[in-house]
């Protein structure tokens, strides 16, 4: 006799509905990992088997509760005209150490097996592709430290370029930062993501890789994963999608980006080496540098605006205000509400976004550390951006091609640095060189 004063027949039936209870268990868990998007990173498996544990135990748990509420509502249901109490119970010591024991040593098995998990991803691995992140109301940006021999092995001279000073400053450590909207990784490289937020708490998600990790202002967090299924470079409806899983205002729930899985090593070095020379040599028009940097999405401009011109490339935010004709508005009601110029309205706009704000649109758009040449680059465009099509500023556009170009690349036609050695920056563009996520 024990302490529950159970007869043989109650032990039986109890231990016949445990091994139902598991075997329900084993079939919620091995049928719901159907629904998961394809394992596409080394960690994927990892996180899989360890939730299939989890669905398991929890999927046996949920047939006992809820077998038991069934089984009780049934059993012991009032009968007709009894409106009596139910009896009074005190308790069964012997159940409740039960109870609590079997839930502490479940808990307790899955700590440790989530904290092994942990570890293993979070280990640094060996030549790590490290991308530095930038979350941002309500986008993405990717940069990375792109060594210069990849563009030195294709003939260019760096050292006699005649290149923009924020640029030779970038350009001091041996690598190139280069910016891109797309994350972009190859299949077998791990990958630290080194990820910073320039307003409120993001968090990246990639459901395919299984990695999710808060993006949290005034810090850098780190996620790791290697990429093992590598999708199709030319084709954006096979990228995986990142997601931002984090309440982070309006827009949140449009705050996607796209991971390109390149299949070698060679197929990413030549989309970066491409980068590369398209930041070393840009085209000497500022204008279209403008159209250039504004319609590569290199800048997170078109999340918040909308320009008619630019619409096929994804301009159609609608939290800032409407650029279609900014170069109308910026030389009429805003010079006489700023008393700026044209150029100097847009340039500060871009610099101090917060110095003037147009009626009716709040204090949101962060100041993005745009360099000197990409502002003057992007100021060009958009006084073009007018209702009758021609330009609103005056632009010099010699200054700017002496001043922000090094000459054409090696093996184009007319291939040579201009004579001209590039102007003196301001202290501002000094100082916004290190951040400048690409110029
Ligand atoms: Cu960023 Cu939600």
């Amino acid at each position: 006799m024990n302490s529950l004063n159970l007869s043989s027949t109650q032990i039986r039936n109890i231990a016949i509905i445990g091994v139902l209870l598991i075997v329900g268990g084993f079939i919620i868990g091995l049928l719901t990992p159907s629904l998961f998007p394809a394992q596409a990173s080394a960690e994927a498996p990892l996180i899989d088997n360890l939730f299939q544990t989890m669905l398991i135990i929890g999927g046996a748990i949920f047939l006992l509760v809820q077998g038991l509420l069934v089984y009780s509502a049934i059993k012991f249901r009032a009968k007709p005209g009894d409106t009596s109490d139910g009896i009074h119970l005190h308790g069964n010591t012997t159940l409740e150490i039960i109870w609590t024991a079997i839930p502490a040593v479940i808990v307790t098995v899955l700590t440790i097996l989530s904290w092994n998990v942990f570890n293993i991803m979070q280990a640094p691995k060996d030549d790590e592709l490290v991308v530095h992140t930038t979350a941002a109301r309500f986008n993405w940006a990717f940069a990375y430290d792109a060594p210069l021999s990849l563009v030195e092995a294709q003939g260019v001279d760096i050292a006699n370029l005649n290149l923009p000073d924020n640029v030779k400053a970038d350009i001091a450590d041996g690598t190139l930062t280069i910016a891109s909207t797309e994350l972009h990784t190859y299949a077998n490289r791990p990958v630290r993501m080194d990820m910073q937020s320039r307003d409120v708490i993001h968090a990246f998600w990639v459901p395919v890789f299984r990695v999710k990790q808060d993006v949290i202002p005034g810090r850098t967090t780190t996620v790791r994963f290697t990429p093992t299924l590598p999708n199709d470079p030319t084709n954006a409806e096979s990228w995986y999608p990142v997601k931002c899983t984090e309440l982070c205002g309006a827009q949140h729930g449009a705050m996607v980006a796209y991971t390109v899985v390149h299949p070698d090593e060679a197929s990413f070095n030549a989309w970066m080496s491409e980068r590369m020379m398209g930041v070393l040599f840009p085209p000497p028009d500022p204008v279209e540098r403008g159209f250039q940097l504004l319609s590569s999405n290199i800048y997170p401009c078109y999340t918040c605006h909308i320009d008619a011109d630019l619409a096929e490339f994804n301009w159609n935010g609608n939290v800032g205000p409407n650029l279609t004709v900014v170069g109308d508005r910026a030389v009429g009601t805003r010079a006489n509400a700023t008393g700026l110029s044209g150029v100097d309205y847009l340039t500060q706009s871009i610099h101090e976004p917060g110095a003037y704000l147009v009626p009716g649109y709040g204090n949101l758009m962060p100041n993005l550390g745009i360099s000197d040449c990409d502002t003057r680059a992007i100021v060009a465009y958009l006084c073009t951006q007018t209702a009758s099509g021609e330009p609103a500023c005056t632009i010099d556009t010699e200054a700017y091609a002496a001043q922000c170009t090094a000459g054409a690349p090696p093996g184009a036609p007319g291939a040579e640095p201009p004579a001209s050695a590039p102007a003196e920056t301001t202290p501002e563009a000094e100082a916004t060189a290190e951040a400048t996520p690409g110029s």
